[in-house]
């Protein structure tokens, strides 16, 4: 159920009806500040200026069109021609009883599902996953969640960087590691392989040779080194599985799809290109010059599809990835979570891809782009000596963290109890500082405010469920066996019960605009109004009636519900205790 849609259709029926021109929206959108109604349609003022009428009787004419139904109790007109909408006390209770009864909380599941690639992750193979990869990580997986639970085929394509010349330096060490029979030790610490893979190219004579010479060698299929390609692979995977694992991402290795995949694909691709006169050659290299990103001053933006000497570079496969995804995955909708600062190379991949006609038009692709994670001092995020950060040591140093907290709160928990909740806590926190702000924005990395306890962090909510949840243990009751009627007869259960009828609209929101902050936002607000609602409206205090009891209860078992299910598409748990 979606409050704003149900509310936009009657609005406009009602514009229609008063011979207002079908172009003219509704805009409706809920209420900003108290008294103003529940939800406000503003379309009158902008429809009365194209009209030339006046907009206070533009409105009232809808006003008197509109079909209120069971769900409006009063429309009233304010200011120069707000339409100010109340929902009906009883339509709300309904649709809170609605959600009761359904596993999916009265969120209509889409109904016509689409077919969305999300590539995410997508870390390179070739080096330690960063923080950076961090960011597409969480806020892929989120995505991912959300569209499936809203009822879309999500296929998920991690799309590694498994490919390229910086596999000769690492292959080279490794035929010696294997050598001397020590590769396990050396891969054990990808960290340290790269690393010293590195210091022998840039120092050790010779070195650096047979590292082209591996590439050489990888490039035209040598099965020896293939052999030994596949095995780092095979163990690097595996490195970020750990990650996932910890992180409770859905990523599995079916879904890994490496650039690798598209080598077969990489000179026919380019040989199209130059046959449809969409590239070019250009000083022994081949380019698409593209004039749809053409300069001020009109030169055409080029984009390298082939390098002198025949070489294949990142944009040549995500040329390739597009066709797959959209004519063999069958994509309606592709979605590519990477940094902000790959938005040039998305474009021209994007442009260049519609001008090759690689997919049909209606396709969607969208970069869902996020800014960079900063450290306390400003600058992009690094270890105290400058290095970069061991993801899966920043995930172990969060629950350490947030194994101080809850040890504190709650002394008498035993450890294992302890180590699982200071795990769901460290890694919430780490995601939700993440999932909540605008992912195009940067932000700064601080422990100290993502573990806490106050405010828009994953503590709070987490811990908010924890408190709703216990009023059930000390009332001895299950939510299943309450009985009577939800009745909304305070502003407080008034303002819940509206938010908790908001989570649908707020779901497909996100799942359009690929924001997740929207929802944590959404969440925070639950949760503050519960604690409005408890601060008013004593539950299991003596002198409160049964059905005030009951009804009340009702209203917490929904919150509990939706926190945990909107947590759970961020990636994130509940626990019963903390
Ligand atoms: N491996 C790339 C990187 O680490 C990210 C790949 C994102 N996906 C894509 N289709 N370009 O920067």
């Amino acid at each position: 159920m979606n409050i704003r849609q149900l509310l936009t259709d009657k609005v406009q029926a009602a514009m229609i009806a008063a011979g207002i021109p079908e172009e003219c929206g509704p805009v409706v959108a809920p209420a900003k500040k108290a008294g103003f109604g529940d939800y406000q349609a503003n379309g009158a003022m902008a429809a009365a200026k194209r009209m030339g009428t006046n907009p206070r009787e533009l409105a009232a004419k809808i006003v008197e069109q509109l079909d209120k139904g069971e769900m409006i109790e009063k429309a009233e007109i304010a200011g120069p021609g707000f339409i100010n909408l109340h929902l009906s006390e009883q339509w709300l209770a309904d649709q809170l009883s609605a959600a009761e009864s359904d596993s999916r909380l009265n969120v209509a599941a889409e109904g016509e599902p689409q077919t969305v690639v999300i590539d995410y992750s997508s870390p390179n193979l070739a080096k330690e996953m960063h923080v950076g990869h961090l960011r597409s990580t969480i806020i892929g997986d989120a995505l991912a969640r959300l569209l499936e639970f809203q009822g879309h085929k999500v296929i998920r394509q991690n799309h590694m960087g498994d490919w390229g010349t910086q596999f000769g330096m690492l292959l080279a060490h490794l035929s010696d590691k294997l050598e001397k029979n020590d590769a396990e030790v050396a891969l054990a610490d990808l960290e340290v392989f790269y690393r010293e893979a590195k210091i022998r190219f840039d120092e050790e004579e010779g070195f650096d040779d047979r590292a082209r010479d591996y590439v050489v060698k990888l490039q035209s299929g040598d099965p020896k080194c293939l052999k030994l390609w596949q095995q780092f692979i095979d163990i690097s995977i595996s490195h970020s599985e750990e990650i996932y694992d910890k992180l409770n991402v859905t990523l599995k290795r079916s879904d890994v799809y490496g650039e690798s995949r598209y080598n077969p694909d990489l000179p026919v691709l380019v040989d199209e290109l130059l046959e449809k006169g969409i590239a070019v050659r250009d000083q022994g290299a081949v380019v698409v010059f593209l004039e749809e990103m053409a300069d001020k001053e009109g030169n055409p933006s080029p984009m390298i599809i082939q390098k002198r000497g025949g070489g294949y570079l990142y944009s040549t496969t995500d040329l390739a990835g597009i066709r797959y995804r959209a004519n063999k995955l069958h994509a309606d909708r592709i979605l590519i979570v990477v940094d902000a600062r790959q938005s040039l190379h998305l474009q021209q991949a994007f442009t260049a891809a519609r001008k090759a006609d690689f997919l049909p038009e209606s396709v969607t692709l969208e970069h869902c782009a996020f800014g960079t994670m900063m450290g306390e001092d400003g600058k992009p995020f690094k270890t105290r000596t400058g290095g970069t950060v061991k993801l899966a040591d920043l995930l172990d140093e969060a629950i350490e963290r947030a194994q101080k907290l809850v040890a504190e709160k709650n002394p008498d928990l035993d450890a294992a109890a302890c180590a699982e909740i200071s795990r769901k806590v460290g890694i919430g926190a780490v995601k939700y500082a993440d999932l909540s702000r605008t992912r195009t924005n940067d932000y700064v990395f601080n422990w100290d405010a993502m573990l806490s306890f106050e405010g828009n962090t994953a503590p709070y909510l987490q811990y908010a469920y924890t408190r709703v949840r216990s009023i059930f243990r000390r009332a001895g009751l299950e939510p299943a066996e309450l009985t009577g009627a939800i009745t909304l007869k305070t502003p407080e259960e008034r303002a819940l019960a509206i938010k908790l009828c908001q989570f649908g609209e707020v779901l497909e929101q996100v799942a359009r605009d690929t924001y997740p902050h929207v929802l944590c936002g959404y969440l925070y607000d639950l949760s503050s109004a519960y604690m409005a609602f408890y601060e008013a409206c004593p539950v299991l205090k003596e002198g409160v009636s049964e059905e005030d009891k009951q009804s009340r209860l009702r209203l917490c078992d929904l919150v509990a519900r939706t926190l945990s299910t909107g947590l759970d598409l961020l990636g994130i748990e509940v626990m019963e205790k903390m």
